[in-house]
């Protein structure tokens, strides 16, 4: 599966950002009909958004629309108006665990049946970490229908616990959300699905970004959700290998090759073994990916 390394947010009811979301350069776009959009608003953006689906090119990127909690009056009526334009995937904000995403599995059957479009090809990202009990079920999304992408939020985690901040005297997460991204990331790898980084909201603040970019690839998020234009391109550089490190994993692999019967070999003067070798492997196939080879 297609690996995205930015993922932008575009209010689905602003005609403005909706126009300028296609130049920027996101490997996905996620159409919002949730936080960014006034309850007011909804129904103009529902069928913005379906426009939106029905009219961009489709090679440009990925197309994918972010929907209401299931558990609010929204959600199916988002659906049912934003399946006929075949979004690659829904973002399913305030997810709980698996058994949502089963549920959201279930409207979209009957819904790409309806629209007569083959069933199971819409996507889910489950924006996991957004309610008091969703940090609980982070181990158990392995075979979830349809899921390619685990992420993670502060913001309305926050709110869920009445969270005066989620921030230290420093700026840097406190204890209940460093443990929410390291449960998202687990959770993400013990599924087989992508992890995605959530927002850095200070949107003129590159330096931020990037420290927050590369701590997240380090541990082993593959892309980062974007809120404004100005952050894609700093989040695609930062998820794709840099030139140093295809080197580098291309040594590896040279190195295994060249000597099949070792399990263990001396690079540069570092022992390299098999976890090495699979991490050159993965380094090399999201490069080929990202078109960096
Ligand atoms: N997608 C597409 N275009 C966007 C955009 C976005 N997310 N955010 C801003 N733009 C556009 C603006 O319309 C403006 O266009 P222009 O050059 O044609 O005038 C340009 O990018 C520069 O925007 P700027 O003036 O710097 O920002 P702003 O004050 O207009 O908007 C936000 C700031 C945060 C309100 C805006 O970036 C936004 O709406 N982000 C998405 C929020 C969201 O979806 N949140 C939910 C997920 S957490
Ligand atoms: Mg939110």
């Amino acid at each position: 599966m297609k690996i995205l390394r930015s993922m932008l947010f575009v209010p689905a009811d602003s005609e403005k950002k909706m126009g300028k979301a296609a130049s920027v350069g996101a490997d996905a776009l996620i159409l919002d009909l949730e936080d960014s959009v006034a309850a007011v608003r909804r129904p103009v953006a529902r069928q913005m958004a379906l426009e939106y689906l029905r009219s961009a090119d489709r090679t440009k990127g990925e197309l994918w629309v972010r929907m209401n909690p299931l558990d609010s009056a929204d959600a199916l009526a988002d659906l049912a108006a934003v399946v006929a334009g075949r979004p690659d995937g829904i973002a399913l904000p305030k997810c709980d665990g698996p058994h949502h995403v089963h549920q959201l599995d279930h409207y979209l059957q009957a819904l790409e049946t309806q629209a007569g479009i083959p069933v199971g090809s819409i996507g889910i990202t489950a924006i996991a970490t957004e309610t008091a009990a969703a940090p609980f079920t982070l181990g158990q999304y392995k075979g979830a229908p349809r899921l390619r992408i685990l992420t993670w939020g502060a913001e309305d985690l926050g709110a869920a616990l009445g969270a005066s901040s989620n921030k230290d005297e420093h700026g840097a997460y406190t204890a209940p959300y460093v443990l929410a991204r390291s449960l998202c990331l687990f959770g993400a790898h013990a599924a087989g699905v992508q992890g995605l980084d959530t927002v850095q909201p200070d949107f003129r603040a590159p330096d931020k970004l990037l420290r927050e970019c590369n701590e997240a690839r380090r541990d082993g998020f593959l892309g980062k959700i974007a809120i404004h234009p100005d952050q894609v391109a700093v989040i695609n550089e930062a998820f794709t290998p840099s030139a140093a490190e295809i080197a580098h994993a291309q040594a590896v692999i040279a190195a295994f090759a060249a000597n099949p019967e070792a399990g263990t070999l001396s690079l540069d003067g570092k022992m390299i073994d098999m976890p090495h070798l699979k991490q050159a492997e993965r380094v090399m196939s999201i490069a080929r990916q990202a078109g960096a080879l």
